[in-house]
């Protein structure tokens, strides 16, 4: 399977979202990246359902949704409502990880966990089997537009290594600072879905930059 690339719409022009909107659905993004900050797990505050109904409105693929947000398990069925199709949980948001994966397949999303840069890979090793999708933070989560952390491909290898030992399945997310420049790089150490939003968005050619990470 080739590499997946998700824009994120934090960095996108919300007086004009819709025109965003369409750009993604006809560039060669796989996924939109729909970023939910609480003001207390992260230092900034994002936006919520509102948003991400309006997107899901008029979007032809595939809604991932990152929480940044304190006591998750509180929303799930909401965010399904909203639309989410991919739902993504910190490790350091929630205390019993095992049930609020499951609580997020049985309302039929994809589960998600992320690890903040300093949180290690090895805390997944029983919970690895259970997840679709692991998003590694390659910056500290709270805003877009952050230098990437470099550690991260020591963490994406550890991962990888991990699933292979484990026989599991999920996919390796990658999100924060990531640029035309890390993108192959993040890709051949192992990374299946890139995350892009100031690459993207601050671009003179949007879909353009989206054409060169996906290639
Ligand atoms: C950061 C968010 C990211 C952010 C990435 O907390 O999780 O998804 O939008 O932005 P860039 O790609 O600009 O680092
Ligand atoms: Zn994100």
């Amino acid at each position: 399977m080739s590499h997946l690339v998700a824009p994120s719409l934090l960095s996108a022009d919300f007086g004009n979202l819709k025109k965003d909107i369409e750009m993604v659905n006809q560039s060669r993004a796989d996924w939109f990246h729909l970023d939910v900050m609480d003001g207390v797990f992260v230092p900034n505050i994002s936006f919520g359902f509102p948003i991400i109904k309006t997107v899901k409105k008029y979007a032809t693929k595939p809604l991932d949704v990152h929480l940044m947000i304190v006591q998750p398990e509180r929303y799930f069925k909401a965010f399904q409502e909203a639309g989410a199709d991919i739902l993504s949980i910190h490790y350091e948001a929630v205390t019993h990880l095992h049930r609020s994966v499951h609580a997020m397949k049985d309302l039929g999303m994809k589960a998600g966990v992320v690890l903040n840069p300093h949180t290690p890979v090895s805390l997944l090793e029983d919970i690895i089997q259970d997840v679709d999708l692991v998003l590694l933070m390659s910056v500290n989560p709270g805003y877009g537009g952050q230098q990437f952390i470099e550690n991260t491909y020591r963490k994406i290898s550890r991962l990888k290594e991990m699933i292979l030992q484990k026989q599991a399945s999920c996919l390796i997310e990658i999100d924060g600072g990531v640029t035309l420049d890390n993108a192959p790089k993040l890709v051949a150490a192992g990374a299946d879905v890139l995350v892009a939003g100031n690459t993207v968005f601050a671009s003179d050619n949007p879909q353009a930059t989206i054409e060169k990470l996906k290639a």
